[in-house]
């Protein structure tokens, strides 16, 4: 457990999911936190969730594709409580996320998966700033993946807007160095959210078991694995952490390709049964 008592800390996609849970850890541990997610029933029950846990939470309603919602975001967190102090960009597309050859990608899902994943970021981060900057520092969190280190076919809008998290934290942890304010990105592996328990595993589980086969801890993670780091990442312990990339991802993405090529190909001819997820 951190102290972030007396702070105030903003979580766009702070309904569910990752950011739900990172919702539920920073009040935990004594933030103020602002749920802002376009689903305004599940951000209601997740701030329930927190109040009736003892801590403090509101909701704005925002869309953070919608320029003009992100600047109501921070307004709102500032009209409650007078501050920020942690700003977790979070939110993101499942319709951009979607498999596309590059040349079925159009030009709309390009600008709309963008705006959400790499524009946002910008936005938010820009008029959280000024107050991070006036409230003697604070912590921006960027939620990357490790789409964002290693590419796949056929998810262009995916990838490029995760690989440009990393480069976007970067640059902002050079330019806001001398604000007194921190910058770090988190790369997650394969997460198991609430969505995707619903959609992709609930009936295939022997999808599912292939999916952890692949990770050197042989399981994929959980969405409080994520808020953990993203904790640590805001903390006092980690004051001299900016412009890093955490990966969190079971140890997926330090493997030789060709090795656990071989190892999932024997895994397949052991349980022939098993039904791929796509
Ligand atoms: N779950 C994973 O396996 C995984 C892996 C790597 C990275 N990530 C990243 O973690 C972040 C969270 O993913 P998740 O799996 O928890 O997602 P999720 O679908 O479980 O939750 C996303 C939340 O964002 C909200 N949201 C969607 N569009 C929005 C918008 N336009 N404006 C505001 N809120 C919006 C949803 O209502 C939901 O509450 C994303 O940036 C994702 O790319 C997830």
């Amino acid at each position: 457990m951190y102290d972030f008592s007396g702070r105030v800390a903003i979580v766009t996609g702070g309904a569910s999911g990752i950011g739900g849970a990172t919702s539920r850890r920073l009040a935990a541990d004594g933030a103020k936190v602002l749920i802002a997610d376009i689903n305004e029933a599940a951000a209601q029950q997740n701030a329930l969730a927190i109040r009736q846990a003892g801590g403090i939470a509101e909701i704005s309603v925002t869309d953070v594709g919608n320029p003009a919602d992100l600047i109501k975001m921070i307004d709102i967190a500032v009209e409650k409580w007078g501050r920020v102090d942690i700003l977790v960009n979070n939110a993101y597309s499942p319709t951009a996320a979607q498999d596309t050859e590059i040349l079925e990608t159009t030009e709309e899902a390009w600008d709309s998966g963008i705006a959400v994943m790499a524009k946002a970021l910008f936005l938010a981060s820009k008029h959280a700033i000024p107050h991070l900057e006036r409230d003697g520092g604070g912590s921006i969190i960027n939620i990357s993946s490790v789409h964002g280190l290693l590419q796949s076919a056929n998810f262009l809008v995916y990838e490029a807007s995760k690989s440009a998290v990393i480069g976007m934290t970067r640059q902002m942890a050079i330019e806001l160095g001398p604000r007194g304010i921190r910058v770090n990105a988190i790369c997650p592996g394969h997460i198991v959210t609430e969505n995707i328990q619903a959609h992709m595993w609930q009936d295939n589980p022997s999808g599912y078991a292939f999916f952890e086969e692949q990770y050197p801890l042989r399981r994929c993670g959980k969405p409080e694995e994520i808020a953990n780091s993203i904790a640590f990442l805001c903390s006092d312990q980690a004051s001299f952490v900016t412009g890093h990339s955490l990966v969190v991802d079971g140890g997926l993405s330090i493997q030789l390709q060709e090795n656990l090529g071989v190892r999932l190909a024997r895994y397949m001819q052991d349980k022939p049964e098993t039904k791929l997820p796509y």
